[in-house]
């Protein structure tokens, strides 16, 4: 299960938005935030999470349930499941887009450059802008990851998707590697590893701490009752601070090791120009990363193949949560159920892929509808859902609750736990509170 709960964190997160949030926020002054975010805060609300699963031993609102917790804390369930959903909607466009590349790879279309006056940089840069922008190509790409999703889910091999991606996450972390190497061996890299490594603190904003705390949640799956769900198959001997602190560390070394892909290739080759989205950022720099290989192609093909695995796993599992929900809540047949859950996703992801291109122009708030899915959703609702999952844990759960799940009922002799406790209590609350209040003033 621990592994189940690593490839759950690892994905889109770390490999796509990871280096858009930090080209995006300044770099290495964003970094040195989200890093503190993960281990201040997103240890303690993950631990909180593991234990409300493992004592509630059920989704995330039937744990709360479970527990006794009044009708109201339901409720912190339930955000978390539309904290998911809307989510999932974006994440679904990406993983077509990852998708397109992956075969776009495989056809080797991704490195044919249309004429010779056109530099490498500029094809790729166009590839992508042109791509995410039509209205049709990626649409179709976004509903065949909906498609997939909807018969994995139907015919109930989840196990075998997260078994196949639990063999293919070391591969993955074993290529990073490989990438790392290439990367910093390009003219002009140590720019890339100076804007990545060496903060300018007079760029911290709430706007950027505020960012960086998304990130850190959308990363580890907080907030969503991902991780409710995930340990309640956790064996009763799991040791839970330990499990946290691996997948938040192994977490934290993808990003890390992302970044030194990406930034010494940004600074070699260049940006995607002005107006181009950071969203489009990695798909514009790894190919270029690949191109200085030899074997691109057979490189472009293993990552891709990769990380639409990593993909595919992660949308299962946010699906899971509203399909499970949707099952228990309205007794429905599973299978009705998934239709409930997916159906929709058709439009919804249409609205988010096509407000890249053709409908740009809806602005909510100022952002279209994707850019402002992802902010509500990963800035606003993963904090929201985290403070009061901090108080409920820290204050209202049955009592010695935490204490006996952090401890195995005191099997373990945990020392992180008053420490841990602390901070559920008091600083996460406070502190989240605190951002997300600067943020808005
Ligand atoms: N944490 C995953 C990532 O970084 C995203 C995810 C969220 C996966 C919720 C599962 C559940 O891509």
């Amino acid at each position: 299960m621990v592994a189940a709960t690593v490839g759950s964190a690892v994905g889109l997160g770390n490999i796509w938005r990871f280096p858009a949030e930090v080209q995006s926020n300044g770099g290495a002054a964003f970094l040195i935030v989200y890093l503190l975010c993960v281990i201040i805060l997103g240890i303690p609300v993950m631990l909180s999470e593991f234990a409300i699963g493992r004592a509630g031993r059920s989704d995330s609102v039937g744990a709360f349930k479970n527990l006794g917790a009044r009708k109201g804390w339901w409720f912190v369930g339930g955000l978390a499941i539309l904290a998911s959903y809307l989510i999932l909607c974006f994440y679904m466009v990406v993983a077509g887009w990852t998708f397109e590349y992956l075969w776009q790879s495989v056809t080797g279309g991704l490195f044919e450059v249309a004429s010779e006056n056109v530099s490498l940089h500029a094809h790729y840069v166009g590839r992508m802008d042109s791509f995410i922008t039509q209205p049709v190509a990626p649409l179709v790409n976004t509903w065949i990851m909906i498609l997939i999703n909807l018969g994995v889910l139907l015919a109930g091999v989840q196990k075998g998707i997260e078994r196949m991606s639990n063999v293919m996450m070391p591969v993955l972390f074993l290529i990073l590697l490989v990438f790392i190497f290439v990367s910093l061996s390009l003219p002009g890299a140590g720019d890339g590893v100076k804007f990545f490594l060496s903060p300018d603190f007079s760029k911290i904003t709430p706007g950027v701490v505020l960012n960086a705390l998304g990130q850190a949640f959308f990363s580890l799956s907080l907030g969503m009752g991902i991780l409710i769900t995930y340990s309640s198959y956790f064996p009763k001997s799991a040791n839970l601070t330990r499990t946290a602190v691996t997948v938040a560390g192994l977490d934290m070394l993808v990003a890390l090791m992302m970044g030194l892909v990406i930034f010494p290739a940004v600074t070699s080759f260049g940006l995607g120009g002005e107006e181009l989205r950071g969203a489009a950022l990695v798909f514009i720099t790894l190919p270029e990363v690949f191109e200085q290989m030899s074997l691109t192609r057979f490189w472009a093909i293993l990552f891709f193949l990769l990380l639409t695995v990593a993909a595919l796993t992660s949308t299962i599992s946010i699906a899971e949560v509203s399909v499970a929900f949707i099952r228990d809540r309205f007794h429905l047949k599973r299978w009705k159920a998934c239709m409930v859950v997916l159906v929709p996703l058709f439009a919804l992801s249409a609205l988010c892929s096509l407000s890249l291109g053709p409908l740009n122009d809806i602005r909510i708030v100022g952002f279209n509808i994707f850019d402002f899915l992802d902010n509500v959703a990963t800035n606003i609702m993963l904090p929201v859902g985290s403070i009061l999952l901090c108080i409920y844990v820290g204050w209202f759960a049955p009592k010695g609750l935490f204490r006996g799940q952090l401890t195995n009922d005191g099997g373990l002799r945990s020392a992180m736990y008053r420490p841990v406790l602390f901070v559920v209590r008091y600083v996460a609350p406070l502190l989240i509170a605190l951002v997300l209040v600067s943020y808005f003033l």
